[in-house]
Parts: structure tokens; sequence; C-alpha cells
């Protein structure tokens, strides 16, 4: 029998040298996706208040947002718009001219290849009802209905020149539509990013204020169930066999043991998305001096990484990608 004072873990963990040479699990600003939001006309960035530090940019602000961002080395970007008009439909959405793909092009000419642009592909932004999705006379949303206004949703995304479009409707089949409707319009070189397990989450409420969202009601018809969990695997393997490029699992850090699931058994990268509740929670408890902010802003995109995520979108990526360049020097 070994004596157990002969087995010693705590001996690689005792200089700064030896805990980093024996790291499992490393942040790379490169796998860091920073979400941005642009508001239709506005003429000064304005902060969100459930989101201190976060803006809703104006074009020109959203322009040096990115830059900052591609200066800091960060893997990409994924732009949310606020219209000023909605409809039913989500008309704006669609419209070159609409905020969401002028955002876009702005983007690409500031930063060109050096970020992965991406765009949140989904009607919630435009309707004025704020589901995610056309409805039924009956007030329903109508999944295949839905899934003509996203393929045109993401050809205009696409002519506008966003990299990778952000599927976040949870309809069953937009994976597969929208690809079949870029392929079709001679675009199978923009990639489909798939919102895969998207679950019906109490830690969106800051995002709606984000996006001034007009929602009455909940999700709970398309997004998933908190309970489930093998579903999860389902969702994905479902978005896989109709081509998605990347899968995603949202939110994160409620949500572990689904990203770890994910990763095991997904064969193109996973991306998790640390959302705008789990950024709230952490600012809010750091501003009262209840946890440090800096360390509990690093321990959990870690912990995102280290349950599967190959990368993570934040809200803090840009600042967190400072902080990494920080340690290398
Ligand atoms: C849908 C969308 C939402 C988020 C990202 N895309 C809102 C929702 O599904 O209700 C939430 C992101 C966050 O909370 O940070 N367009």
């Amino acid at each position: 029998m070994t004596d157990a004072r002969r087995v010693r873990p705590r001996r690689l963990r005792a200089t700064p040298a030896l805990r980093r040479l024996t790291a499992e699990t490393r942040l790379d600003a490169a796998q860091l996706v920073l979400p941005v939001f642009v508001k239709e006309g506005l003429t000064e960035p304005r902060e969100i208040s459930s989101m201190p530090g976060v803006l809703q940019h104006t074009r020109d602000s959203l322009r040096k947002a990115v830059a900052e961002a591609a200066a800091a080395g960060l893997g990409g970007v994924m732009l949310f718009a606020i219209p000023t008009v909605r409809d039913a439909v989500g008309s704006q959405a669609t419209d070159p001219d609409g905020i969401l793909n002028v955002a876009i092009a702005d983007t690409v000419a500031e930063v060109g290849d050096a970020l992965v642009v991406q765009a949140d592909l989904c009607l919630d932004e435009f309707t004025d009802h704020g589901h995610c999705g056309v409805l039924t006379p009956g007030g329903a949303v109508d999944n295949d209905a839905t899934l003509v206004r996203y393929a045109e949703m993401a050809l205009a995304q696409a002519a506008a020149g966003a990299h990778v479009v952000g599927l976040s409707g949870m309809m069953d089949g937009q994976v597969g539509y929208v690809r079949d409707a870029l392929d079709a319009a001679g675009r199978d070189d923009v990639a489909v990013l798939a919102y895969a397990a998207k679950y019906a989450s109490a830690f969106y409420g800051p995002f709606r204020d984000a996006v001034e969202s007009q929602l009455e009601g909940d999700r709970r018809t398309y997004q998933m169930d908190p309970a489930n969990r093998r579903e999860a695997v389902r969702e994905v393997a479902i978005d896989l066999a109709e081509g998605a490029d990347i899968v995603m699992v949202k939110p994160a850090l409620a949500y572990l043991d689904i990203l770890s699931d994910v990763a095991g058994m997904s064969t193109v990268p996973v991306a998790a998305y640390q959302v705008s509740g789990e950024y709230a929670m952490i600012e809010a408890a750091a501003a009262r001096g209840w946890i440090e902010r800096r360390r509990a802003i690093l321990e959990s995109v870690l912990s995102i990484r280290r349950a599967g995520a190959d990368h993570v979108l934040t809200y803090s990526a840009t600042e967190l990608a400072g902080w990494l360049a920080e340690e290398i020097r």
C-alpha cells in the first residue's frame, strides 16, 4: 500500500509556474466572441441599465467596438440590432437597409476578415409581438412560415457580408432550410451556427432590455425545457444532420452538463453563450463587493471551456482578452 503522504497532489500547485505548466484548460482571445448591440437612429451610445458596461451602439460606436475587438485578438463578434420600426413579419430583418444588415456591412468594412462576423438570425428584434417567428391567425408561432422568413434573412445577411449566420430561433428544420436557401443562391461559403440546444431561460432577462423586447409571455413552445438533458443531444444530432457548421449551447453556466454531453458527441465545433443574465449576476455581485469581478469572470469562462466549449460568446470578451494579454507579458 502506498503511504498516503507519499502521494501529494499539492506538489504541482506550489508555484505559478507549476500551475501554469499543468493547467488542463487555457483561455485564448481567439476563442472569445463578443456580442454587440446596435440601435437604429441612436446619436449617442447608451448603457443598458441591467448590463453595466454594455452599450447600445450607434453605427459609429459599433465600428469602434469591433475595431477594438479585432485589436484585442478576439475570434469574432455576434451582431444584434434594434430597429425603429417593428411589424408582424419583421420586415426590417430582410431589408438591405435594415439596421442589422447595415451593421453587418459596417463591421465587415471596419475589420474585414480579422474577425468572424456573425449575426443573430432570428425575428424577435424585428417583430412587433416580439416572438422569434411569424404568427398564425390564432397567435401561435408558425414554424414553417417562419422558415421562409429565416431563409430571406440569411440571404440578406450573406449579401451584407456576414461570414456566419447564427440561427437562434429554435424552429424545427431551420438549419436545413437556411442551408438549402444559401446554397441555392450560390452562398455555400456562408457558415451556419445553430443555437442547437437553446433553453427557455430566465437568464435572458437583461437581453430583453438590451433589445427593447416587446414580448409578452414566453418562448416555451419553441425554446427547450430546462428540465431536459437527453433532448439536447437530439437537437444537436438533428442540426448536425441538417448541415450545421457550429452548434451552440445556451445559456452556459447553468447548463455545463449539457455542454459536456454535446462536446462528447458533436462532430463540429461547440460554442457556448454566457448570456446577459449570467453577465449581470457577476456585475451586480461585484458592484456590491461580494465577489471579485475579474476572478469571477475568468473562472466562469474557464469553466465553460473546461465543460467542453471550443469557444465562448461573452459580453466580457474584449476586457477578458486584455487580461489574458497582461498575463502573458
Ligand atoms: C434571440 C436571442 C436571445 C438571446 C440571443 N438571441 C433572446 C431570447 O431567446 O429570448 C439572448 C442572449 C442573452 O441573454 O444574452 N434573438
